[in-house]
């Protein structure tokens, strides 16, 4: 039977759905508006009346493309169906312009991670790289994580250093966040202004010394489909940073969430390879503790 590629309209969202995951299958139902504004490409194959591979791809950082599900139908793998929604994505991009590259990020332990990485590798896209570990749990275990807990809290008030939300820090922060990538002492990928729409003012920390100034930040988002709460970013200035007090900050979050939501509340921590240290006590620590671990893996391909 011959295959159609067509992009996929919000009548097909339903008969679509299983062919990406929940956090995307609301993406099928949005306006024509929101798609532009999104650069939402989503692309159904079928097999007469049959859907049997779909991708969704959305505007990512710079002028990439991020594509954020690529699905074939268990009895349509291995017939060329993911090859054919990779080409022909790639292919309405170039067509609609102004995007350099189209790239995918994906967990190490994505069922599917053979099939993707050589459909990639035939198709000519960058080796993938691990770009950040992640480690989910319930609330509960970080205190048997973050045994010295207390004493680093209590380090940091008795030296005049506070943690507010980020609901309580304000406007002011912001403005101190943009001065600090200004003069490069915050690194690009610490910065919580990629996460603005996102950030969860309650659940998101900034330390501040004595004088009010910014001395670090905790980024937190409710990823509500997920049931869970994901730390995407945590950074503190030097001397702060080696003195544990990132993991302080850390701590602190996961106590208020579990206060207010309770101890089987899941948190997923994520550290980039930026930060060795983090990545390191992740490593040893948190694993032990935790629902599961992955890394996160990127790969790409350069569009025209
Ligand atoms: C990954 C996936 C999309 C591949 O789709 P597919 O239609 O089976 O792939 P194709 O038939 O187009 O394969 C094209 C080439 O990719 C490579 N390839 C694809 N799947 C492979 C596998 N399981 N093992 C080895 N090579 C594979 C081969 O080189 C293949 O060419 P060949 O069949 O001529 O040898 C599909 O397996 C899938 O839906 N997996 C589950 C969902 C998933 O993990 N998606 C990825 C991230 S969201």
């Amino acid at each position: 039977m011959g295959l159609r590629v067509s992009e996929a309209t919000r009548d097909q969202a339903a008969a679509l759905a299983g062919l990406t995951w929940g956090a995307y299958a609301p993406l099928l139902s949005w306006s024509e508006d929101e798609k532009r504004r999104s650069r939402a490409v989503s692309l159904a194959v079928w097999a007469g009346t049959v859907p049997v591979g779909l991708s969704v791809s959305v505007k990512g950082a710079g002028g990439g493309q991020n594509l954020l599900s690529l699905t074939v139908a268990p009895a349509w793998r291995r017939r060329g169906v993911g090859r054919l929604m990779l080409r022909a994505t790639t292919e309405t991009l170039i067509r609609r312009g102004g995007v350099t590259a189209l790239e995918a990020c994906f967990s190490d332990r994505l069922p599917g991670f053979d099939g993707f990485t050589a459909l990639l590798a035939a198709e000519g896209w960058q080796t993938p790289e691990p770009t950040s570990h992640r480690i989910c749990g319930p609330v509960r275990e970080t205190f048997s994580v973050f045994r010295h807990r207390a004493g680093i809290i209590e380090r940091l008030n008795r030296e005049g250093f506070r943690i507010l939300t980020w609901a309580e820090a304000g406007m002011a922060a912001l403005a101190k966040v943009a001065e600090l990538e200004a003069t490069g002492e915050a690194p690009a990928w610490a910065s919580p202004r990629h996460w603005l729409e996102k950030l969860h003012p309650e659940a998101s920390m900034v330390l501040v010394d004595a004088d009010g100034d910014v001395r670090g930040w905790v980024v937190c988002q409710h990823q509500a489909a997920m049931n869970r709460w994901y730390f995407p970013v945590g950074w503190v200035r030097q001397p702060q940073a080696s003195r544990g007090w990132l993991l302080g900050a850390y701590a602190e979050g996961a106590r208020r969430l579990g206060e207010r939501h309770g101890q089987d509340t899941r948190v997923v921590v994520e550290s980039g390879a930026g930060q060795p240290d983090m990545v390191r006590v992740l490593e040893r620590h948190f694993r032990p503790h935790a629902d599961w671990a992955d890394r996160l893996m990127v790969s790409w391909r350069k569009l025209g």
